[in-house]
Formats: structure tokens, sequence, C-alpha cells
């Protein structure tokens, strides 16, 4: 049998030598609480590369200090970012993996100090903050914000960019009917909801040709909330955009249960991806390499991010291949112990 996860994938100037990304994880390791790298990130991020893993996808890193899930987030709202992640890139791209950064805000799920924004003023959860609304003007801040990260993220060298638009941070509360009641342009009507986003693509576009992905929240759990119908509509406006891949993941804008099972979110790519004719990328409890063939082979995505499963085996894609009886190559150094 021929192997999909070990077959190489090309975005636009970008080649991956392999289906296998790792999952943005939030590693909440920068102590000094101002954004920078820490030696951790630089060991953490590595390991998984010399793992074999065809893309590392770096944390949440946040555009604004305001946009930070917590004090210990990763940063990219200064010039001053620029040279750790430089040396991070450079790391990765030593062991023939491609680099990408997902750059976030997190919206009224920041737990930082002070104020905390959202499209409108209605706390997560009787837990959680109030957010305030935000004003025309700090939107498109917010905006500006984006757009320096990504510019950022290109001096730095990296391959690929994502958007965070899920888990229900500011993107995603503005895309929500539960979490936007704004009566201005950016809410009401779905495109209505879909401005914001539409005007960060439209803002990172300007500053970076490159392959570029956002991640979405595709099913809400909610009544009168959003299903993967409504994100294949977005799908679509993202693809008009220059949108390269949407990375399919689910919930987290209100509290809902979820019904986690072993690919749970597969549907919701696989619909994405063959009503909107954009590849897509599957995550989500998938930790077996057939599984990951299965999904590729059935044409369901065309990358699989893998997150929690590398966290336990950095050298997944090692495991992996021995399951599907392929080998693939070692680090040089490896080879003596590596089959
Ligand atoms: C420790 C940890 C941190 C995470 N941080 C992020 C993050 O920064 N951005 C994101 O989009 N998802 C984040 N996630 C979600 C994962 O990327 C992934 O979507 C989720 O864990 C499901 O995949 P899995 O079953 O392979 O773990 C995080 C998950 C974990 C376990």
């Amino acid at each position: 049998m021929e192997s999909a996860l070990f077959s190489p994938y090309t975005i636009k100037n970008v080649t991956l030598k392999n289906r296998i990304v790792m999952s943005p994880m939030c590693m909440y390791s920068s102590h000094n609480e101002d954004g920078m790298l820490q030696d951790w990130h630089y060991t953490h991020y590595v390991s998984r590369a010399v793992g074999q893993v065809g893309l590392i996808m770096v944390e949440a890193t946040a555009v604004t200090p305001q946009g930070r899930i917590s004090a210990q987030d990763l940063g990219i709202w200064s010039d001053e970012h620029v040279l750790g992640f430089k040396k991070l890139v450079k790391m990765i791209k030593e062991h023939g993996a491609k680099a990408a950064i997902q750059i976030a805000h997190a919206g009224r799920k920041a737990t930082v100090d002070g104020d905390i924004v959202a499209p409108s003023a209605i706390a997560f959860n009787d837990r959680s903050k109030t957010p305030k609304e935000l004003t025309i003007n700090e939107i498109k801040e917010t905006i500006e914000a984006f757009k320096n990260g990504a510019r950022r993220a290109k001096e730095a060298g990296f391959d690929i960019i994502e958007i965070h638009g899920a888990h229900g941070y500011l993107i995603n509360e503005f895309l929500s009917p539960l979490s936007n009641k704004r009566e201005d342009e950016y809410g009401g009507s779905s495109e209505n909801r879909y401005r914001f986003l539409r005007e960060v693509i439209d803002a990172v576009r300007e500053v970076w040709e490159g392959p570029l992905f956002v991640r979405v929240s595709a099913h809400d759990y909610t009544d009168g909330g959003l299903t993967p119908a409504d994100y294949v509509e977005y799908a679509k406006q993202m693809k008009q955009q220059g949108v390269d891949l949407i990375d399919v993941s689910s919930g987290a804008v209100v509290p809902a249960k979820i019904d986690a099972f072993p690919g749970y979110q597969v549907a919701f790519a696989d619909q994405i991806r063959n009503e909107a004719a954009i590849p897509t990328g599957a995550v989500g409890l998938i930790t077996k390499a057939v599984q990951a063939e299965e999904i590729l082979k059935n044409n369901r995505a065309d990358l699989i991010f893998i997150a929690r499963e590398l966290l336990r085996d950095p050298y997944w894609p090692r495991s992996a291949a021995q399951e599907l009886g392929v080998s693939i190559e070692s680090p040089k150094q490896y080879e003596r112990g590596w089959l």
C-alpha cells in the first residue's frame, strides 16, 4: 500500500515532506510574561522536528498583550519578538520540517490583568470576566495588530501562517451569533459577523503572500449557534480571499458539552473540503496511522494535525511509519537506532 500520510504536500512555494502537522499547543511557558520564547520552547518544538513531523506549528501567539489567553503566552506584538522566532525557525528547518505560527487574539477568554475585549460585553461563563465591547477604532487597531504579527512572522522566516479563528477566541466570537450581539456592521447578519475575519485576512494578505491557513470551530454544539453548513459558506469566502487551507476544529465559543470520540471533527473537515472545494486539515483524537490513512485516502482532508499524541510521543511519525510498514528517513545521527 502506498502511504498517503508520508506523501509530500505542496502549498504555493512550500513542500511538506509528509502530511503530519504538529497541532498548535499553548505551553504557557513565557515565564517573564513578556511573550518571549524560553529554552523550553526550543526543546519542545525542535524535538518534534527531529521526530520527522512535516510541519511544526507554533502555539497560539498573541498579536496584542491584551489578547493573551494567559500572561505566560507567547507574543508577537513587538519587533523585539522576531529574533527569538528567527532562531526557532532556523532550528526547526535544520531537521527538514517546515515552520508555521498561529497568530491569535483571545478576546473574552483572555485571563490577563486589566480590561479584556470582545465583540459584545458578554462573559464566557459565570467565572470569567465581562469583556468590554470593542469600539470601531479598537477593531481597526486589532486588525492592524494581526497584520503586524504576520509581518513579523514573515521576518522570522516562517513558511506558513495560521490565523486562529477557533475555540471561542476573538475571531470566533465575532463569527458566532451566540457571542456577537453587535448592532453595527460587525454584527447581525452572517456577512456582518464575517466582516472582522474578512478584514483580518485582507490585512494579513497585504504583508504575506505565502501559504495562509485559518483554524475554525466548525460547530458551536448549541441551539442558535453555527454548524458546519455555515462554515462551508465562510470557507468559500475565505477561498476567494486567498486562504489556502481551513484547519477544522470545533466548539468552545460557549460552554457546551462535546462528545469527543476518535476523529470526531473529521466529518466537518470532509464537508468543508468537499462542499467549499478548499483543502482542509483534520484534527481531534487522531492517534493512529491507519486513521490518518483513511482520512487522506478517502479525500476527507489534506493534512493531519496531531496534538496530544505528539506530547506523548515526540517521534510519532516514526511510530506511524512502523504501524504502516513503511520506512522513513531518520535524522542522520540516529540511523543506527531508528529501525
Ligand atoms: C496543551 C494543549 C494546548 C493547546 N493549545 C492550542 C493552541 O494554542 N491553539 C489551538 O488552536 N489549539 C490548541 N489546542 C488544541 C489542539 O491543537 C488540538 O486541536 C486538540 O488537542 C485536539 O487534537 P488531539 O486530539 O490530537 O489532541 C491545545 C491542546 C492542548 C492539549
